[in-house]
């Protein structure tokens, strides 16, 4: 089977590239390197011993994005391409539109052209309602906080109206919970420019000494420590969700959705206890005030995944700190 993944040199894209290759699928890649290096081609490709083609190209400019589905013939299609950072896309909205929506209706419509009919779509936990009764269920009430966010829920409808105007196109939607962790060469993870906004590569940030402290966003949370509570999944685990989603999706009619998480709530001090017992209490904190738009506590109601893809997380917390801080000290050396 022959895969297309958008965005495949990005954080959970060459994650799922290993994955894939390691288990005999034929993977090519589209990116246009906003937010990831090319090198990250050359250590998929150390991991595996297999070869990745590899397109340095915009979705937004169709043209090209029909130049790469000419030569293509692909099975399915992952996409992971597009912008993520909440608190921009609350700054920048016109810019997360344009991007997100534009390149997946650019993905389809060549889809539609070349007759590709599989499509696995990165959706996120940020299109539930935060009212919603715990744990999250796929079928819980759908308010994004966020520009962001409502990119993910405008494209997540987008795909099911053309999966019934085709009714030959098969869809498997993924609201991933809060990933962190990284491959165990230690070769590939999460790599963000500039100063983290995510919790585990500030973390790994501090560990090392390039950045001083942690600040802790709010510890007078509802919660049993008081700071917030979120699903965190290794993103080896992760990427394995996109393989049994392939399986899946290879006798699936019309379109499908898919919480990914563990279903288990860490809070943002057990993380940060788990990790300093790893690396000999290395990482610093501070109590801060909360950060604007967080929900206080959040975890996936996994059993639908579990029943139909068959899915089952492997790794603990304590596997995702290790992994993490593994990563950030080999990136650290070059
Ligand atoms: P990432 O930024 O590491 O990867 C996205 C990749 O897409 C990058 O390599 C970037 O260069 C590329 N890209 C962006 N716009 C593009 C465009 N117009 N054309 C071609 N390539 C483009 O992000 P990630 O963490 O790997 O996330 C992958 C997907 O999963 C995203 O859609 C993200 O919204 C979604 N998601 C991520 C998380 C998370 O916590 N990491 C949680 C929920 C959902
Ligand atoms: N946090 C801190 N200090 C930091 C960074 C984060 O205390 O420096 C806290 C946050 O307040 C939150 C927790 O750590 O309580 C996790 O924060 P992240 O920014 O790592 O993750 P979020 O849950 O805010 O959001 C992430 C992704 C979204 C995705 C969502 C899905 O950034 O894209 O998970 O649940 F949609």
């Amino acid at each position: 089977m022959k895969v297309l993944l958008t965005g495949g040199l990005g954080y959970i894209g060459s994650h799922t590239a290993v994955e894939l290759l390691d288990d005999g699928y034929e993977v090519e890649i589209v990116d246009n390197l906003s937010n990831s290096k090319e090198e990250t081609k050359g250590k998929i490709e150390q991991i595996t011993g297999k070869k990745v083609v590899f397109y340095k190209e915009d979705l937004c400019n169709i043209e090209k994005l029909d130049e790469i589905f000419k030569k293509g013939k692909y099975d399915a299609i992952i996409h992971f391409a597009g912008l993520k950072a909440v608190g921009e896309s609350v700054e920048q909205p016109l810019r997360y539109y344009e991007t997100n929506l534009l390149s997946t209706i650019n993905l389809l419509k060549c889809m539609r052209k070349y007759d590709v009919k599989k499509l696995i779509f990165s959706s996120s936990a940020c299109v539930y309602s935060m009212d919603n009764e715990l744990p999250f269920k796929e079928t819980g009430k759908l308010s994004p906080l966020n520009p962001y966010g409502r990119t993910k829920l405008f494209i997540e409808e987008i795909i099911k109206d053309e999966c019934f105007a085709r009714g030959d196109l098969s869809a498997i939607i993924l609201r991933y919970f809060n990933p962190i962790g990284a491959h165990k060469s230690g070769l590939i993870g999460e790599d963000p420019n500039g100063i983290p906004n995510n919790l585990m590569p500030y973390i790994t940030r501090v560990a090392l000494g390039k950045l001083d402290h942690l600040n802790i966003f709010g510890h007078d949370y509802h919660t049993k420590d008081g700071t917030c509570i979120r699903d965190y999944i290794h993103v080896v685990d992760l990427a394995r969700g996109h393989k049994l989603a392939l399986d899946k999706i290879k006798d699936l009619k019309g379109c499908e959705v898919y919480n990914l998480g563990t279903g288990t709530g860490y809070s943002v001090l057990d993380v940060v206890n788990t990790f300093n017992s790893i690396c000999g209490d290395k990482v610093r904190y501070e109590f801060a005030p909360r950060r604007e738009g967080d929900s206080e506590c959040n975890y996936a109601d996994a059993s639908k995944a579990k029943n139909g893809l068959n899915f089952k997380t492997k790794y603990s917390l304590k596997d995702m700190c290790e992994s993490a801080y593994n990563y950030e000290k080999n990136n650290t050396k070059k």
